[in-house]
């Protein structure tokens, strides 16, 4: 199933955090591999046409040498930059997204920023990339470590940066439901955005409980999987590429549109660096699995 004439729009809407937004997005991690940045631009304004309004991003997505790990320097590509060149000025109905925590220091050493001085370089970074005053979304990403596990002072520093009119809604990444509760006594949280996909199931428990409490759930590494920041690959399950023959459509497509029947709050950030699989992502919004591919998909039970 190619494109022909589907957009965002075929996934349905969620409202963050007063935003109407479609629940197909796009994910930016992807954009810098292709060392011409004029085929990231292009992806960017495909997605914007198809009706994308929400799009993932973080300052440190950067190359060349891989997504995260690039060296600084003039040879560097930003994501955010990126974003910036194909978009800016943004539309209104665009939601940008970005997250903190994970960020190279101003040395250029990989931090993790814990304290809220280092918070601030990393949300004053975005806002000078993405070429904005306030960002709309801003992540808190952590990196669990046991005796460091507490969110409460690095987001009480995101949220007096959001009552400073820096960021206009704020969400945590790579969480438990520990972390979602302590973050909520401090401030909303309007997302979650955690590793989740057909074979990633640790958080089925959580997407319900975001559910509940009105916060999107918005998975990374839907396509990936286990693959994780090495890509998707064509090794996929018996039953996913069933359903995708049964369907007509890729086992891409069929992974994307799980993700998508796992909740009204689930919403999709897709990555990629092609504008047809772009297309195809897009496309994978209008897919409708029935009771039996869920079944057959989640043989250990499904909602
Ligand atoms: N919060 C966090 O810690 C965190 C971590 C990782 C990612 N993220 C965000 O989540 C987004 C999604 O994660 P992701 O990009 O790593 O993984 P993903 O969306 O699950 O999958 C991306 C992989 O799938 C391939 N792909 C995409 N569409 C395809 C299609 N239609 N057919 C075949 N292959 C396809 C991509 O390659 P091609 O480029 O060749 O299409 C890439 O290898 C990221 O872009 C980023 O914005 C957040």
């Amino acid at each position: 199933m190619i494109n022909e004439g589907i957009t965002a729009a075929a996934a349905g809407t969620w409202k963050l955090g007063g935003q109407t937004i479609h629940r197909m997005g796009f994910g930016s991690m992807r954009l810098t591999v292709n060392p011409d940045p004029a085929v990231a631009v292009r992806v960017l304004r495909r997605a914007v046409e198809l009706g994308v309004d929400h799009i993932d991003t973080a300052a440190f997505y950067r190359s060349p040498g891989g997504i995260l790990a690039g060296q600084a320097g003039e040879q560097a590509r930003y994501a955010t930059e990126l974003i910036r060149e194909a978009l800016w000025p943004y539309p209104k109905e665009l939601l940008i997204a970005t997250k903190v925590g994970p960020g190279v220091s101003p040395t250029g050493e990989w931090e993790a920023a814990v304290t809220p001085a280092q918070l601030r370089r990393q949300v004053e970074e975005n806002l000078r990339r993405l070429r904005v005053d306030r960002l709309d979304v801003v992540n808190l990403r952590i990196v669990k470590r046991p005796g460091h596990d507490s969110v409460a002072e690095r987001f009480a520093a995101l949220a007096a940066m959001r009552d400073e009119g820096l960021i206009r809604h704020l969400g945590l990444s790579n969480v438990r439901l520990d972390h979602v509760l302590e973050a909520t006594a401090i401030a909303p949280v309007v997302c979650v955005q955690n590793s989740y996909a057909i074979d990633i199931r640790r958080d089925d428990d959580l997407v319900q409980a975001c559910a509940d409490r009105g916060i999107a759930f918005v998975p990374f590494f839907a396509i990936a999987g286990p693959g994780r920041e090495d890509g998707a690959g064509e090794n996929h399950d018996e039953a996913v590429r069933k359903v995708a023959a049964d369907h007509g459509v890729t086992p891409h497509q069929v992974r994307l549109a799980w993700t998508l029947h796992q909740g009204r709050n689930v919403l999709a950030i897709p990555g990629t660096g092609s504008v047809e699989h772009l297309e195809e992502n897009v496309a994978a919004g209008a897919l409708r699995l029935g009771r039996d591919d869920l079944a057959r998909l989640s043989p250990r039970g499904f909602r």
